[in-house]
């Protein structure tokens, strides 16, 4: 989830604070110190993504990928074990479109900006700007350039879509338990990931991001000791996870989009911590 353009220009550490209410998250957002121990590489659904979009409101329309059935990349994110952030770390290289001119067709194949109507590159330099610029300080990423690639590369190799897919996890009208897709994640992969559900007023809950971990020589490693993720997944422990294909998007003939399951989907609710990654 992106940040909401209001807080976007204004979220410095006090803003940070404010917004967290948590006194030891201000800690963590003091951008001097820059030092984190893994790669948190966080992949969105996009037709969960969307909902949440359409469901902010209702003139609200999505920018799909492509390839229909493609996980997008969020971000990529260096993260401190038990701990959060950094963010927004310090550095002279100001998000510069035109350093990722090269691969701006494969950012916007897989790092798609699912809200339409916003901007494609104020996705990107906002991930940029709170991340990316704290991965400078590993070699393999101290450039803009490298970091998008990275992504790029992770989002070709691990996507979730064949990672789940290759466990028998795919969009379909039940859903799943949380644990299971962590389960399926974790025997594909062999490390322990993140599963990320977000959940409607109703309790409704849809399977939103999977999160994998690379320790700093770009390997992957266990997402372990990650902040706020003492257990695998926020998804409700008894109840399945939506998983929707993306043509539970599409209207019917001649019919406006209400899909029963758009209405109700919440904006409070993941709202703390990640939701301004
Ligand atoms: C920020 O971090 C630096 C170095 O770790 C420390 O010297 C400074 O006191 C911290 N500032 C705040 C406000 O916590
Ligand atoms: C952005 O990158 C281009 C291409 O490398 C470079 O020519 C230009 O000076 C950069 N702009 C800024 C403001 O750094
Ligand atoms: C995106 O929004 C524009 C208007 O802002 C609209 O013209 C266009 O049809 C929308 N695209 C999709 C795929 O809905
Ligand atoms: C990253 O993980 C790989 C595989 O477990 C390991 O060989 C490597 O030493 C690790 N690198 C760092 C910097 O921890």
């Amino acid at each position: 989830m992106k940040m909401s353009s209001f807080l976007y220009g204004v979220f410095s550490k006090s803003a940070a604070c404010l917004f967290l209410f948590v006194g030891f998250l201000c800690h963590s957002a003091n951008s001097s110190d820059a030092t984190w121990d893994v790669l948190v590489f966080s992949q969105q659904w996009p037709t969960t993504t969307c909902v949440e979009w359409k469901e902010k409101m209702a003139r609200h329309t999505c920018m799909l990928p492509l390839a229909r059935s493609i996980w997008t990349v969020h971000g990529v994110w260096p993260s401190k074990l038990h701990s959060f952030g950094p963010f927004f770390c310090h550095s002279p290289l100001h998000f510069n479109m035109s350093q990722l001119q090269g691969i701006e067709p494969q950012l916007l194949a897989y790092w798609t900006n699912i809200e339409n109507g916003t901007s494609t590159y104020d996705f990107w330099k906002h991930e940029w700007k709170k991340h990316g610029k704290c991965a400078l300080s590993l070699p393999a990423l101290d450039s803009e350039l490298k970091y998008f690639e990275q992504a790029l590369t992770w989002a070709k190799q691990y996507n979730m879509a064949d990672v789940l897919g290759r466990a028998g996890v795919i969009p379909n009208t039940q859903g799943y338990l949380g644990q299971d897709v962590w389960t399926a994640v974790k025997g594909v992969l062999g490390t322990d990931s993140v599963v990320h559900c977000v959940t409607d007023k109703e309790g409704e809950a849809y399977l939103a991001e999977v999160r994998i971990c690379f320790n700093k020589s770009l390997e992957l490693t266990d997402c372990d000791g990650i902040a706020g993720v003492a257990t695998h997944t926020n998804c409700p422990p008894d109840k399945r996870a939506l998983y929707p294909g993306p043509s539970a998007l599409a209207p019917g003939p001649g019919e406006p989009l209400r899909a029963p399951w758009l209405l109700g989907l919440l904006r409070g609710l993941q709202l703390l911590h990640w939701a301004t990654l």
